[in-house]
Formats: structure tokens, C-alpha cells, sequence
């Protein structure tokens, strides 16, 4: 074996109450080429690995105070990546493999000789250095997959929003409108204290809240008179269709999937399509329901120029109680008077900046 470099030697710290037996053990392990502390009891050992972690500890058994088995024990939980060398009688057959079930690398029974001491300590640190690298090898891949899931699902939720948009392109005059539920929402979540992972799921759902309006008739859809009761059952159908476009794909998502199937929901139990009412109603879905109607009114249509700022406030604060949740219509206001978000120009009749479409 050769001779470890002086400066990167792994540091060996030698634990025997005889001070003649450390010295030997010393000059042994020195001439190999390890740097090498020593402690007289199990009590200086630990201070001097608090001081500075050793690679390996060579141990005695049988000490006053504090025993090798002890001091095992306390290595390897409070440092896992040292390896322990115990040194027992050479009777102690049992006391052995009880060290080895307690963690320690090897053992060396008395009397050793020197070729023994520098093949087992040699031995300890080359398994120790493989399971170093065997950790390190599995932590660098579960970073790996974890790294490949993010970007998977990076991928997964650009597609979903790439649907949503495409929905938009069909209908100039809603283009943008998710993207500012999506803001809306995440303004009043933040006022009313949501943790980040509802948070998320609110906007993720608030950016797909429509999805579902694939599956209506364009006719139904972009028809700028008054619609039929037929027409608007059809529509109406477009938060169950998008909860079922979504379910598969958003399993770990609830308050996502919530938003879609229950953004149309009244808290007075008109709303559709469960009927629920109040605070059966999702949170996220009556924080949707407000962001939702303000953007619907302030946007332009067509036919008509959107509603003012304040025209719209007034109207949500009037469905408080019937529409609306009065706490999520209170944050909502509360986000616009901080400028949470850009606040719409009702004069300005969208498209303002549809993007050109690529045939
Ligand atoms: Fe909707």
C-alpha cells in the first residue's frame, strides 16, 4: 500500500488509557503515512472530535469511565462518516461482533502485531472512502431525478397553458384573460394568507380556470347577442368538461382541479354546476369566481368598451352575499389599493396585444 500524501493524509485518532499502547499505535499508524491525535479516555476523544472530525478512531475496549462500546456508539451517531476500529482481548470473541453490530468497521484483537494494525486500519478507511462515494453517488442522483421531475413538470404545466392559450387565440377579445385571473387570484390568495403550495395551485388553476370552454361550440362561444337557455346550458358546461380534461393530469393538484370544476359557483347555491354554497364552495374557486368577473367586466368586447376600475369594484361589492364571498371581494380591494397588479385600461378595447398567429 503506498504512503498517503502528508497534507490530504487521513487524520486517525487513537483512544487507549495506556499511554505506552498509544504511543506504539502512534509511530505505527505515523510511519504510514496518517496523521494521528490521541486520547487517553472516551471523554477526550469526543473533545477532540468536536474540535476536529477524524477519518478513523482506533479504540481500545477496556478503558475506565467511559467503554469502547460507549464510545462506538457516540461516533457513530453524532459522526457517521468516521470509521471506528475497536481494540479488544483477544478472548473477547462475543464483545467483537457485538462492536461490529454496533458499527465499528473492524476489530483488532491483542496482542496485534504491526502488519495486522496497518492491513485493518488500511482496510477501514478504503471501505469507508467507498461508502463516501457510494452516498455522494446516490445523493448526485436523487438530485438528478429530482432535477428530471421539475423539468418535467415545467414541461407538463407549459403544455397545459399552451391548451389555454390556444382556447384565447380562438377568441381575440378574451386574449390575456387567464393570465390575468391567474394575477387577480394570486393577489387575493396572498392578501387572505394562503400557504405557497395553495398558492400555486390557485394560480395554476386560475391560468386553466376556461379550459373546458374546448369543448363548447364556437358558435356558443364567440355568439355576441344573448344566448338561448339551450346555449347557455352549453356553456355552462365547460367547468365539468375542463375537470375532466384535468383530472388525470392534475391528481396531485385538488385546489388546481377545484378552481376549474367550481370557478362558476354562487355563494347564495345558484351557481353552477354543483350548486354548492358558502364555504362548501372551495376557497380558491370563490377567490377565482371574483377574479374571474373582474376581468370578464372591465374587458372590452366587440360590442361594448369594459367597465371602469371602480364601476366593476362597485358591482363586485354589490354581489357580496349572493355572487361573491365578502372576504375574498375585501382582499381583492385590498390588493388593488397596494397595486398588487396592473390595473386594467376598461377605455382600451382588447386585443391589445395579441400575438400573431402562426399558420
Ligand atoms: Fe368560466
Amino acid at each position: 500500500m503506498s504512503l498517503p500524501d502528508r497534507e490530504t493524509a487521513p487524520c486517525c485518532l487513537i483512544v487507549d488509557d495506556e499511554a505506552p499502547l498509544r504511543a506504539v499505535l502512534r509511530r505505527i499508524l505515523e510511519q504510514q503515512g496518517f496523521r494521528c491525535r490521541d486520547a487517553a479516555s472516551g471523554a477526550e476523544a469526543v473533545a477532540l472530535l468536536e474540535a476536529l472530525p477524524a477519518a478513523l478512531v482506533l479504540t481500545d475496549y477496556h478503558m475506565p469511565e467511559m467503554d469502547g462500546v460507549t464510545l462506538l456508539k457516540i461516533v457513530r451517531e453524532r459522526w457517521p462518516e468516521t470509521a471506528v476500529v475497536m481494540v479488544t482481548g483477544v478472548s473477547d470473541v462475543d464483545l467483537a461482533v457485538q462492536c461490529l453490530a454496533n458499527g465499528a468497521m473492524d476489530y483488532v484483537t491483542k496482542p496485534f502485531r504491526v502488519d495486522e494494525i496497518r492491513g485493518r486500519v488500511g482496510q477501514a478507511l478504503e471501505k469507508r472512502q467507498l461508502l463516501l462515494e457510494n452516498t455522494a453517488y446516490r445523493e448526485h442522483l436523487e438530485a438528478r431525478v429530482q432535477q428530471q421531475a421539475r423539468a418535467y413538470e415545467d414541461l407538463f404545466l407549459a403544455s397545459l397553458q399552451s391548451l389555454a392559450d390556444a382556447l384565447e387565440v380562438k377568441d381575440p377579445y378574451t386574449w390575456g384573460h387567464s393570465v390575468r385571473v391567474g394575477q387577480y387570484s394570486l393577489a387575493i390568495a396572498r392578501e387572505l394568507g394562503l400557504d405557497a403550495d395553495r398558492i400555486a395551485q390557485l394560480e395554476l388553476g386560475s391560468r386553466l380556470h376556461d379550459i373546458g370552454k374546448i369543448g363548447v361550440r364556437e358558435g356558443v362561444l364567440n355568439k355576441e347577442g344573448a344566448l338561448t337557455p339551450e346555449e347557455y346550458r352549453h356553456i355552462m358546461e365547460h367547468p365539468v368538461i375542463g375537470w375532466r380534461l384535468l383530472s388525470p393530469l392534475l391528481r396531485d393538484a385538488p385546489h388546481a382541479l377545484a378552481v376549474v370544476r367550481s370557478h362558476h359557483e354562487r355563494v347564495d347555491g345558484r351557481g353552477a354546476p354543483d350548486g354548492l354554497a358558502g364555504d362548501a364552495i372551495p376557497l380558491e374557486a370563490r377567490i377565482a369566481a371574483v377574479a374571474d368577473s373582474f376581468d370578464a367586466m372591465t374587458s372590452g368586447r366587440p360590442y361594448r368598451a369594459g367597465m371602469a376600475v371602480d364601476d366593476a369594484m362597485a358591482e363586485l361589492r354589490r354581489c357580496i352575499g349572493t355572487q361573491f364571498d365578502a372576504e375574498c371581494v375585501a382582499a381583492f380591494a385590498r390588493a388593488m389599493d397596494a397595486r398588487a397588479f396592473p390595473l386594467p385600461d376598461s377605455r382600451v378595447r382588447r386585443p391589445v396585444a395579441r400575438p400573431s398567429l402562426v399558420a
